[in-house]
């Protein structure tokens, strides 16, 4: 594409990517397939490393390494999770550019990365978190608006962006509700070096999301339906809205707490984990959050029925957490037409632009 030199920012170079357009990490989503159709298309990708088998996660680092031809990508963790560790020494060994997550790393394991130069690339809703973020030692920051998918925040990207680009002098890239030309071009105007999308990508035919729940998001048309809802771990997180959370909406907070410690059992048993570090994983959240008790166990919710619909193809009976941005997708492109689709018209609209004449 002649236009490729046209869009480029400084995060094109901080990450190494021909386009400043980001594949974020999702939870059963973002696997080596998505990270490798991000990559050669001209993307940056993140593996989604905390819900990747710990037994796995080496195999599908090798697997993007070769199938890009040694490309740049990065690696999502959590630093709950019992092998932060592993993803880690593995981000190192095998110097990957870049690391994004939520909150937890302190500033050791960022220092540790830093000094390895790897990028550490945070997601934050709120400008206060922003700021914490690179006090910890982040050189990048995702701002996630509300209208984004999954855990989320309430303000949206329009306020959060311009909040967070004046406050902060490291590059920030724009998620939440992006999916086209236009929200490229907007999030430069806005000043941002980027955007990242987490739905346009899971909608993509690179996405190795089962078909019958890819069709339960080709079906919703109405962004107002992809609503936030608490019920599933305690968190805010946006949706399409199923039979499990109208079942959660009508159940009593017993059974809610029922649901929750079975999940919680079933997910400690999926990965792995002995109850010393299930106990000091919880103590460790409660710590940090002073929620009830009740969410803490809830927070297991998440995984387990995100796995449900992403891998198992039981979008029923689990969580499709979405962007509203998946109400104006209507068909699964591969991630190669999705981004040569959005800097075509991003070009196009800058060139619109440049056009318009004084009155
Ligand atoms: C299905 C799904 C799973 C997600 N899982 C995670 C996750 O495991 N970790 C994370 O940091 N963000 C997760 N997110 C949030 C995305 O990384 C991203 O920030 C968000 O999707 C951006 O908004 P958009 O959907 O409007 O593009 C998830 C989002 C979706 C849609």
């Amino acid at each position: 594409m002649s236009e490729v030199n046209a869009l480029r920012t400084p995060l094109c170079d901080l990450l190494g990517c021909r386009y400043p357009i980001v594949q974020t990490a999702m939870g059963y989503v973002a696997g080596a397939d998505l990270v490798i159709g991000t990559t050669n298309a001209g993307g940056f990708g993140f593996l989604a490393g905390a819900t990747i088998h710990a037994d796995k996660i080496e195999a599908e680092i090798l697997r993007v390494k070769r199938e890009t031809d040694d490309q740049p990508f990065g690696l999502n963790f959590h630093m709950f999770q019992p092998n932060a560790q592993q993803l880690l020494d593995l981000a190192v060994k095998y110097r990957l550019r870049a690391v994004s997550y939520g909150r937890g790393p302190d500033k050791k394991v960022i220092g540790r990365l830093r000094d390895a130069d790897i990028v550490c690339m945070p997601t934050v809703g709120a400008l206060k978190h922003a700021q914490k973020a690179i006090e910890m030692g982040a050189n990048a920051i995702t701002v996630q608006g509300g209208e984004g998918g999954g855990h989320t925040g309430s303000v949206p990207t329009t306020v959060l962006l311009p909040q967070v680009v004046d406050a902060v002098s490291v590059p920030v890239i724009a998620a939440g509700g992006f999916y086209d030309g236009r929200g490229l071009l907007a999030a430069l105007a806005f000043g941002a070096s980027g955007i990242a999308m987490g739905t346009r990508f899971l909608m993509t035919s690179d996405s190795k999301v089962p078909d019958a729940t890819l069709q339960r998001y080709l079906a919703t048309k109405d962004a107002e339906k992809i609503a936030v809802s608490h019920l599933v771990d305690g968190m805010p997180q946006r949706m399409i809205p199923n039979e499990y959370l109208s079942m959660l909406e009508k159940a009593s907070p017993m059974k809610r707490l029922r649901i929750a410690v079975n999940l919680a059992l079933k997910w400690k048993a999926e990965t792995g984990m002995t109850t010393g570090q299930a106990m000091s994983i919880f103590m460790k959240a409660m710590r940090e959050d002073s929620s009830s008790v009740a969410q803490t166990v809830m927070a297991a919710n998440a995984p387990m029925l995100l796995q449900r619909s992403m891998v198992d193809g039981n979008p029923a009976d689990g969580v499709m957490s979405a962007g509203q941005v998946a109400a104006l997708i209507g068909k699964l492109d591969s991630c190669e037409d999705v981004i040569s689709g959005i800097v075509r018209q991003a070009m196009v609209r800058r060139t619109a632009l440049n056009e318009l004449t004084p009155a």
